[in-house]
């Protein structure tokens, strides 16, 4: 089959690499893609906020499966629409997006469908939000409703910097229309976890959990990140945890979109936090988390191009079965390796050196690079973006797992690289 990858991060090159391992693939497109996808496949330039010109592409390269990595497009509708025009899309149309479009509409479908959530108060009023935060004990976790790329959401232990984050949301605009509403919730502690799922709209298939670490510093400092690195599997929980998560949250979130009437085609995923009262979920997305892509994957045997199709076509019960789907063993870390100074601002064009050295030293089912910020200049690898590619290494256990990661890392080079020590090392707690 032909398959187009729509995205340009570390998740869409981890996505690419595994479905140029897929038997059943032909020819691969990615668009716009990056320089890690385009040593899998091919990258093709389209303005893919035009859905339209990523139709015709698919038509006139008879493209069998279209694959949305980011949320962006989906809550948009772009599997709406291709699938309007007869075209196999693995990700949820526009109404099965809201789960990730809109926070308030999240926790409201968690409310109907009784799946573990904290407590949580809906503003569109900034002056309502302003006495809610004045008159009840913190800390308040505030989220901005809309999609914020990772930048949405604050949790404030200080009433005055609650009351500011959600004037600068309301009021100032500050996230432009996406804070314009927000939610604010319950603080819950514990530890957090990645729980994703395989759906064709009828049967779910788990991925192995995964947990990743989103302060930008080590010992979970620092400023929240798109994300420095994953591990998986995650084995501080026991069994019963485990068919819980399965059973309470992402089974009964398909059934409940089934009762809603959405055919929901993609990646279902739950962020949850680990309580002392069970896990909880704190948010939704729709399509893979990144850098849990990157991690997840590698540990993934047999023909996921195979399994993807199942779940565009309302047949992933028999595609698993046809694909072989099976989960290795090994433990998986992923260490991104950032721009100095991300989140922040951050100098890009920077040469990095020691990827063949990597590349050399390492089997490719021991170590992995997937690469995000990352393009070619006259034949030199140079950054591009804040996070500029994901280390991932397999082995028996998670501390082999570890060195064998930053054994890769400390290979590779580039001019205020940045990444943290302790991937792996400590479960994710929350930072202040
Ligand atoms: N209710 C909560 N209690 C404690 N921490 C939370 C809560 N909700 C979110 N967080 C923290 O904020 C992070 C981001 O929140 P999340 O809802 O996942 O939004 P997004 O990923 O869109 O930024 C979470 O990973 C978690 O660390
Ligand atoms: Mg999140």
């Amino acid at each position: 089959m032909n398959v187009l990858i729509i995205g340009s991060g570390g998740r869409e090159h981890a996505i690419a690499w595994a479905l140029s391992k897929s038997p059943s693939v032909d020819n691969l497109f990615i668009s716009p893609g990056n320089f890690g996808t385009g040593r899998v496949g091919t990258n093709v330039d389209l303005d893919v906020g035009d859905f339209a010109s990523v139709r015709d592409f698919a038509r006139a390269n008879r493209i069998d499966l279209v694959v949305v990595g980011p949320e962006n497009p989906l809550a948009g509708g772009i599997a709406d629409f291709l699938r309007g025009s007869g075209i196999s899309v693995f990700g949820p149309g526009a109404l099965g997006a809201r789960l990730e479009s809109s926070k308030s509409y999240a926790k409201e479908f968690m409310v109907r469908h009784g799946i573990p959530h904290p407590r949580f108060w809906v503003f569109d009023d900034a002056g309502e939000a302003a006495s809610f935060i004045s008159t009840t004990e913190g800390p308040w976790v505030i989220k901005a409703d809309g999609l914020a790329l990772g930048k949405g959401v604050t949790v404030c232990f200080d009433r005055e910097e609650a009351l500011d984050v959600a004037r600068s949301l309301m009021s100032g605009r500050a996230l432009g229309d996406a804070g314009k509403k927000i939610v604010v919730e319950e603080f819950l502690q514990g530890q957090e976890l990645t729980a994703m799922a395989l759906s064709d709209g009828k049967t779910l298939y788990p991925l192995p959990f995964a947990r990743d670490h989103k302060r930008a510093f080590d010992g979970d400092e620092g400023p929240m990140t798109g994300g420095m690195g994953a591990y998986s599997p995650v084995t501080d929980l026991d069994q019963k945890v485990h068919e819980v998560i399965v059973r309470d949250i992402l089974e009964k979130t398909l059934r409940g979109l089934k009762e809603e009437g959405i055919d929901y085609r993609g990646i279902l995923y739950a962020g949850l936090m680990l309580t002392r009262d069970g896990p909880k979920v704190l948010e939704y997305n729709v399509r893979f988390g990144d850098p849990e892509a990157q991690c997840i994957l590698p540990r993934l045997e047999g023909d996921l191009a195979l399994c993807l199709r199942g779940c565009a076509e309302g047949s992933l019960d028999r595609a698993l079965g046809d694909a072989g789907l099976r989960v290795k063993p090994e433990t998986c870390v992923t260490v991104i390796m950032a721009s100095g100074g991300y989140p922040g601002s951050y100098e890009k064009g920077v040469p990095i050196s020691g990827i063949e050295l990597v590349e050399k030293e390492f089997p490719e089912n021991e170590v992995v690079l997937f690469f995000a910020g990352a393009r070619e200049e006259n034949g030199q690898v140079v950054t591009a973006g804040g996070r500029v590619l994901a280390v991932t290494a397999l082995a028996g256990s998670l501390p082999l797992a570890r060195e064998k990661a930053y054994n890769a890392v400390k290979m590779i080079n580039f001019r205020g690289a940045h990444y943290r020590k302790d991937i792996g090392r400590m479960p994710a707690t929350l930072g202040r």
